[in-house]
C-alpha cells in the first residue's frame, strides 16, 4: 500500500478532549438520574452530539420532546466549551506533535476528520492548524461516524484516493468509518473496542512514522 495521506480524528487522538466529552455527558446524566459510566461512554466516542444524547436518554425512562433534547444538548455543549477553554499546545497527547511533523516532513498530505462542531476551536488552541492541509468537521458533512463520509470528504479534499489513506481513530465508530471508506485504520486504545482496526496501539506515544510504514509493509 502506498501512503499519500494521513487523516486524523481529533477528540481522543490529537488531544484528550474525549475525557471532557465524558465529563460533560456524565454531569448531564447525573442531573437526569440516568446511569452513566466509562464503559457506556465508549460507545458514544465518535458519535455526533445528538446521537450521543439519544443513547444516553434511552438509558432512562423519561420521554423528552425535541425541544427539550435541543436544550439538553446545548447545556452539555456549554459545559464542554467551558472545559476546553484552557486547552493549549501542552494538551497535545504524547508523541502526537512529533508524529504530525514526521508525516509532514515525509511529504504526506494530512487532514482532520472530526465529528465535533467544536473542532476548529480546539485545533486553533492546540496550534496545529498549520500541520493540517484540510479540516472536515461535523458542520461540513451530513452523515456522522460510523458512516465514512467525513473520511471520504477529507480524502477528496486532499485529492488522494481512499486506498492511499491512513485514518487514525480512538473510537469504534470511527474505526468502522475508516474501514468503510476503504482506508488503513490505526486504532488508539483498547483492542476490545477497536478490533476492526488494522493496527491497534495502546496510546499515542506508540505512534511513529517508521512503525506505521513497517506495519503497512508487513501486511
Ligand atoms: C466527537 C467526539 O469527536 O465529536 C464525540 O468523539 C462528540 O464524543 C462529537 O460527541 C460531537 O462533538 P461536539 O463538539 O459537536 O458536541
Ligand atoms: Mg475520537
Amino acid at each position: 500500500m502506498k501512503i499519500d495521506a494521513v487523516i486524523y480524528d481529533l477528540d481522543g487522538v490529537i488531544t484528550d478532549t474525549a475525557e471532557y466529552h465524558f465529563m460533560a455527558w456524565k454531569a448531564l446524566a447525573d442531573e437526569l438520574h440516568i446511569p452513566f459510566d466509562r464503559s457506556f461512554n465508549e460507545q458514544l466516542k465518535g458519535l455526533s452530539r445528538m446521537d450521543s444524547l439519544e443513547l444516553i436518554l434511552q438509558q432512562g425512562n423519561e420521554p423528552f420532546s425535541e425541544e427539550e433534547k435541543q436544550l439538553l444538548a446545548a447545556k452539555k455543549n456549554e459545559h464542554y466549551q467551558e472545559l476546553i477553554q484552557k486547552i493549549s499546545p501542552k494538551d497535545l497527547l504524547p508523541g502526537v506533535e512529533s508524529f504530525m511533523k514526521e508525516v509532514k516532513r515525509a511529504g504526506i498530505k494530512t487532514g482532520l476528520a472530526s465529528a465535533s462542531k467544536n473542532a476548529q476551536t480546539v485545533i486553533e488552541r492546540l496550534q496545529v492548524t498549520d500541520l493540517l492541509d484540510t479540516v472536515v468537521d461535523a458542520a461540513k458533512v451530513e452523515k456522522g461516524k460510523p458512516d465514512p463520509e467525513v473520511f471520504l470528504t477529507a480524502a477528496d479534499q486532499l485529492d488522494v484516493p481512499p486506498s492511499h489513506c491512513v485514518g487514525i481513530e480512538d473510537a469504534g465508530s470511527g474505526v468502522q468509518a475508516i474501514k468503510s471508506a476503504g482506508m488503513y485504520a490505526v486504532g488508539v486504545g483498547s483492542k476490545e473496542f477497536l478490533s476492526q482496526a488494522d493496527w491497534v496501539i495502546a496510546d499515542t506515544s506508540q505512534l511513529t512514522w517508521d512503525d506505521l510504514i513497517q506495519r503497512i509493509r508487513e501486511q
